[in-house]
């Protein structure tokens, strides 16, 4: 070999060693990819094998405590101030209190909720919370059978051990006109982890999780009459779409197929359980989050004077199904409405 060849294979043996390096710092290890439709439709899904083995510690389901009689007196007769969980048997009563204990708050118990020395005493807001959300918890498993199916959720769905659960929103600043030298901000170029960092407006939770706009890119009708702020509705959709897919670890055809967003021919039926679950959070969060604001101290509210609110991420927590699918709730038949309780606003 002369020393001219040897000298450039060196340089790319060098050449291939620096691009080795620039691309590893990329994503590792090797991704997976799993096929998600007919061949060819480019209907794929990917996985970071990595990063799948890191959320198990966070999706180990609590054991439950062996099931209580529903025969025996009513709680509703034996306890003094009991507005929601009446129709329980004492035994289930008690085996629910136990168990909300460790699902919210296992290093303080009873006493997060109880003024223990009296156990009817509503002093503590956290007490007054945990009601509104036993009755949040049975109309979810009760009357969104649409997205939770017979999976449902527990306290522990969206609390995992921690009383403020780990995934939550707030309103943030809209900075409207005239609040700025760059005009309506919208929320657009201040990346949050919620958007991935992206320069999509970092609130797309306001207008379609708690208010009705239209999840929409562009008009369905040839005049703008349903479509005002096309432009700014297209990045909130942009906004919320790439929250959901972080929500859920998956990518866009988890949901959509490959030829277009919009059409609802040849999806994945994920996407109408998704549709579901967009109206599930937004009455969540009108019916049971948002009218909590007085009960919750100014610690806990956000900038604007909201209480915490929930999203995709809040029960799926990075998995397409949260805690992987565990039917954790058929083991809590006390976390379903009674049969003869009147039909929730929310089931419509
Ligand atoms: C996350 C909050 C929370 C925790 C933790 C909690 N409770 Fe409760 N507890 C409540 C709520 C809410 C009620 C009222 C339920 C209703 O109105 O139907 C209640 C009611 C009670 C009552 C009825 C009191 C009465 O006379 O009206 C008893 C007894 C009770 N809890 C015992 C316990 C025990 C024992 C523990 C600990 C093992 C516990 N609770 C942990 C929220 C909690
Ligand atoms: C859909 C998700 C979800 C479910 C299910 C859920 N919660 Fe919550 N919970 C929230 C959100 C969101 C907050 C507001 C966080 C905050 O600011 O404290 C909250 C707050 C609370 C608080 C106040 C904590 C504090 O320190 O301020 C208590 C107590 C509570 N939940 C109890 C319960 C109980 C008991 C259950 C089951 C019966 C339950 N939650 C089920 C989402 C949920
Ligand atoms: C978990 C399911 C799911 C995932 C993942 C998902 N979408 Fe969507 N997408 C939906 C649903 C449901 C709608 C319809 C919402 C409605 O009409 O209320 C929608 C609507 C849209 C629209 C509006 C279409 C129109 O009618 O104008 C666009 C654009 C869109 N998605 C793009 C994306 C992109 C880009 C991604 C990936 C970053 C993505 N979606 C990921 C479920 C999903
Ligand atoms: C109150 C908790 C909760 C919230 C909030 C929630 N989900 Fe779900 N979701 C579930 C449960 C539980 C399941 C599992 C249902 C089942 O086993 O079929 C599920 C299933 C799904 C599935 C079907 C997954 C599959 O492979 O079959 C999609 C898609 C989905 N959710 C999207 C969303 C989107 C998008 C949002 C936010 C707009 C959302 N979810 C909010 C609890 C929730």
């Amino acid at each position: 070999m002369s020393h001219a060849s040897t000298l450039s294979a060196r340089w790319a043996t060098l050449v291939l060693l620096a691009l080795l390096t620039l691309l590893s710092g990329c994503e590792r290890p090797f991704m997976e990819s799993v096929q998600h439709g007919y061949r060819g439709t480019g209907m794929v899904q990917i996985y970071n094998p990595r990063i799948l083995e890191a959320r198990q510690d966070n999706n180990i389901v609590p054991v439950s405590l062996p099931p209580a009689p529903a025969e025996g007196p009513k709680a509703a007769l034996v306890f003094k101030n009991v507005k929601v969980l009446g129709d329980l048997s004492v035994p289930q009563f008690t085996r629910l209190m136990a168990s909300i204990s460790t699902w919210i708050n296992p290093q303080e118990g009873c006493a997060y909720c109880h003024d223990v020395t009296n156990f009817a005493d509503d002093g503590k807001y956290t007490k007054v919370v945990a009601r509104r959300m036993l009755e949040m918890t049975r109309t979810i498993n009760s009357q969104w059978k649409t997205h939770v199916a017979e999976t449902g959720v527990t306290c522990f769905t969206c609390h995992r051990g921690n009383a403020i659960p780990q995934q939550v929103w707030f309103r943030s600043n809209p900075q409207p006109y005239g609040s700025n030298f760059i005009g309506d901000k919208a929320g657009q170029n201040s990346p949050e982890a919620v958007v991935d960092y992206t320069s999509l407006p970092n609130d797309p939770f306001t207008p379609f999780l708690l208010d009705k706009q239209e999840i929409r890119v562009n008009s369905a009708t040839a005049l703008p009459t349903g479509n005002r702020h096309s432009i700014k509705q297209a990045e909130w959709t942009y906004g919320l779409m790439t929250h959901a897919s972080l929500a859920l670890g998956v990518n866009c055809t988890y949901c959509h197929n490959t030829r277009s967003f919009q059409s609802w021919q040849g999806n994945p039926p994920q996407r109408a359980v998704a549709w579901y679950g967009i109206r599930m959070a937004r009455a969540l969060n009108n019916e049971y989050l948002e009218p909590l604001a007085n009960v919750f101290p100014a610690h806990r509210k956000g900038e604007l004077g909201d209480v915490a609110k929930a999203n995709c991420a809040t029960c799926h927590q990075g998995d397409y199904k949260p805690l992987n699918g565990a039917q954790m709730a058929k083991d809590f038949p006390e976390l379903q409405l009674p049969a003869d309780a009147a039909p929730s606003v929310a089931a419509k």
